[in-house]
C-alpha cells in the first residue's frame, strides 16, 4: 500500500493556533471573519461574512459527483486510464445519473519542475499532457480534476503547489482543468492551512477559468468553519477512507462506518457550495491487502453518503465493474437524496448503543418530504422502527415510504419499520398523502431470547406481523424456512382482520399486532454452528420478510 509518511500534520496544528497574521488580506477584506470556535480575528458581524458568502459564486450548487483515480489506481494513472474511465462513465449510465467530474489524482507528474518552474506531466503517463486529455473528457461532455497540494510534496512525494500557486493555477486553467483536489502534504513553511488554502484559492480565481476547489487537509484544522470563507467547494473532515466496514485502532485510514462517525456531527456546516467531504466512495472497490465491502455494506456505504449529503466521487474501476456497482452507483432516487437542492446533510435523530446499534437517520428534503435511513450496525438483523411524528412531519393520517434501493411503495399511518441486516440500512423517501401503486406497510419480527439450541431440543420463537397501514388486512399468511432436517410447527399461521395501523401517534396495539409462537427443533446429530431461519408474511398481495440465526450447540 501507499506509504504514508506524508501524513504527519504535526507541523500544520503547531502553526495554525499562532497565525493571527496567516489570514488572507482578502478575507479581512470582505470582513468574512466569522470563522467560528477557535477562530482567528473576530471583530465584523455575522452579516458581513454571509455578504462575502454571497458574492461568491456557486460552482458546486449540488455536491460534487465525478470520479477519481485514487482509491483503485493509486499513482498508476495515465492518459488512457482517464480517457476509458471517461468513456466508460459515459457507457455505463454513470454521465446520465449525474456523474460529471473525472479525477486525476496524485503522481501524474514529473519529480522535478521544469527550468522555469512548470509542473510537468510525467511524459510517460500522460504523452500529450494534461491539455489533451481535458480535449478528450470535454468532448464527452464531462469535466477534468486534477490534483495537488498546499505544501512542498504531494502525499506522493512530487512537487507540491505551495510557492508556486499563481503558476500552477495559471496552468491548470490553461489546460482546461475544472477541478482542484487540493491536498496537505509537504512542508508548509510554517504557514496556517487558512493561509496556504487562500493563496490557492486567490490564484484559482485570477485565471479566467471556474475550477472548483476541494480542500483536503483531513479534517485536521477545523476545515469546516472557515474553507467556503477560503473559497472551497468542499473539504475532506477525515483521515482517507479505505474499503473496510471499521478499523479498531486509531489509524490515519478509517472504514466508512468510522467516517459516518466523525461526518454526522458536522452537518451544521454544510450546505449549497460548502459540503463536507467524508472521502470519496470504495463501492465497488477491490484492492490487494483489504477485505472489501459486502453488497450489503457497499450500498449502506452510498445510501449514507447521499444521507450526509456528500460528494460522490466514485472510487472505483468503472471500466470493469459488476452490474451490482453499476446500479449501486446509478440508483437515481437515492442520488436525487443527495443532490436535493435544499443542500442539508442528513442526521442521526435516534440510536441505540452498543456493538448491535441501531440508527434512525433523517434529511430533510426540498419538496417537503423527508429522506429516512434505518441503519443496522450489528452483526445480527433487527427489526428498526420510526414514526412519521419522529423523523418531523406533522400529525397526519396517511404517509408513502418509498424504499428507495427495492423500489417497493407503501402506505403507512404513520410507522416506518424494517427488518435491517447485519451492516444493512433501508432508505425511504417519505411524503404525505396516498398513492394508487402504495402497498399496506408492515413490519415482521422474530424474537428469541435464547438464541443458542441443543440438537433434538425444541425452542419456541416468536413472531410478530404488525400492520402500519392505514387500512385493514384481510388475511395474512406467515410460513417459516427452517434448513433441511429441522422440524417446524405450524405450517403456515393465518391471521385474519388484522386492523388498520393507529395514525402518526404510532404505538401499535393489539389489534394491528399479531403474533404467534412457533416451534423450532434440530435434527439429532446436527453439527454446531449457525443457522439461518426466515420468516415471510404474505398479505394483500406483498411480501414481507425477516431473519433469525440460531446457534447450534451439540456439545
Ligand atoms: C492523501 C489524500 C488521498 C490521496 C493521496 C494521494 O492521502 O488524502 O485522498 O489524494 O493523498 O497521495
Amino acid at each position: 500500500m501507499e506509504d504514508n509518511s506524508g501524513h504527519d500534520d504535526s507541523t500544520a496544528r503547531v502553526n495554525d493556533s499562532s497565525i493571527a497574521g496567516g489570514i488572507s488580506r482578502r478575507l479581512l477584506m470582505k470582513g468574512a471573519a466569522a470563522l467560528g470556535a477557535g477562530s482567528l480575528v473576530s471583530t465584523s458581524s455575522v452579516s458581513a461574512a454571509e455578504e462575502g458568502q454571497q458574492e461568491e459564486s456557486t460552482l458546486a450548487e449540488a455536491p460534487p459527483m465525478g470520479w477519481n483515480s485514487w482509491n483503485t489506481f493509486a499513482c498508476d494513472v495515465s492518459a488512457a486510464l482517464i480517457k476509458e474511465t471517461a468513456d466508460a462513465i459515459v457507457e455505463s449510465g454513470m454521465k446520465a445519473a449525474g456523474y460529471e467530474y473525472v479525477n486525476i489524482d496524485d503522481c501524474w507528474m514529473t519529480e522535478e519542475r521544469d527550468e522555469d518552474g512548470n509542473l510537468q506531466p510525467d511524459p510517460e503517463k500522460f504523452p500529450n499532457g494534461i491539455d489533451a486529455v481535458a480535449d478528450y473528457v470535454h468532448d464527452r461532455g464531462l469535466k477534468l480534476g486534477i490534483y495537488e497540494s498546499a505544501g512542498t510534496t504531494t502525499c506522493g512525494g512530487y512537487p507540491g503547489s505551495l510557492g508556486h500557486e499563481e503558476r500552477d493555477a495559471q496552468a491548470f486553467a490553461d489546460w482546461g482543468v475544472d477541478y482542484l483536489k487540493y491536498d496537505n502534504c509537504g512542508d508548509h513553511y510554517g504557514l496556517s492551512a487558512v493561509e496556504r488554502y487562500t493563496r490557492m484559492h486567490e490564484a484559482l480565481e485570477a485565471t479566467d477559468r471556474e475550477i472548483v476547489l476541494s480542500i483536503c487537509e483531513w479534517g485536521n484544522n477545523d476545515p469546516w468553519l472557515w474553507g467556503h470563507e477560503v473559497g472551497g467547494s468542499l473539504w475532506r473532515t477525515t483521515g482517507d477512507i479505505k474499503p473496510l466496514w471499521t478499523v479498531d485502532e486509531d489509524t490515519w485510514y478509517h472504514g466508512v462506518i468510522d467516517i459516518v462517525d466523525m461526518n454526522e456531527p458536522l452537518a451544521a456546516h454544510a450546505g449549497p457550495d460548502h459540503w463536507n467531504d467524508p472521502d470519496m466512495l470504495e463501492v465497488g472497490v477491490d484492492i490487494d491487502g483489504y477485505p472489501g465491502l459486502t453488497a450489503t455494506e457497499d450500498r449502506t456505504h452510498f445510501g449514507l453518503w447521499a444521507m450526509m449529503a456528500a460528494p460522490l466521487i466514485a472510487g472505483n474501476d468503472v471500466r470493469n465493474m459488476s452490474e451490482q456497482t453499476r446500479e449501486i452507483l446509478t440508483n437515481e432516487a437515492v442520488i436525487a437524496i443527495d443532490q436535493d437542492p435544499a443542500g442539508k446533510q442528513g442526521r442521526r435523530i435516534k440510536n441505540t448503543d452498543g456493538a448491535d446499534g441501531t440508527e434512525v437517520w433523517m434529511k430533510p428534503l426540498a419538496n417537503g418530504d423527508r429522506a429516512v435511513a434505518l441503519l443496522n450496525r450489528g452483526e445480527r438483523t433487527r427489526p428498526i422502527l420510526t414514526s412519521a411524528r419522529e423523523v418531523g412531519f406533522d400529525v397526519e393520517s396517511a404517509y408513502i415510504a418509498r424504499d428507495l434501493w427495492a423500489g417497493t411503495v407503501t402506505a403507512t399511518a404513520g410507522m416506518i419499520g424494517a427488518s435491517v441486516p447485519a451492516h444493512g440500512h433501508k432508505l425511504y423517501r417519505v411524503e404525505r398523502g396516498q398513492s394508487d401503486d402504495a402497498v399496506p406497510a408492515a413490519l415482521l419480527s422474530i424474537n428469541t431470547d435464547e438464541p443458542t439450541v441443543v440438537p433434538g431440543e425444541a425452542r419456541d420463537l416468536t413472531v410478530t406481523f404488525t400492520n402500519h397501514a392505514p387500512s385493514a388486512l384481510e388475511t395474512v399468511s406467515v410460513t417459516l424456512d427452517a434448513p433441511d432436517g429441522w422440524e417446524s410447527e405450524p405450517a403456515t399461521a393465518t391471521f385474519h382482520d388484522v386492523a388498520a395501523a393507529p395514525s402518526i401517534e404510532g404505538a401499535s396495539g393489539p389489534e394491528n399486532d399479531a403474533e404467534v409462537d412457533w416451534m423450532v427443533r434440530p435434527p439429532q446429530g446436527i453439527g454446531s454452528g449457525e443457522y439461518e431461519l426466515a420468516v415471510s408474511a404474505e398479505f394483500a398481495g406483498r411480501p414481507v420478510s425477516t431473519t433469525v440465526d440460531l446457534t447450534v450447540d451439540a456439545a
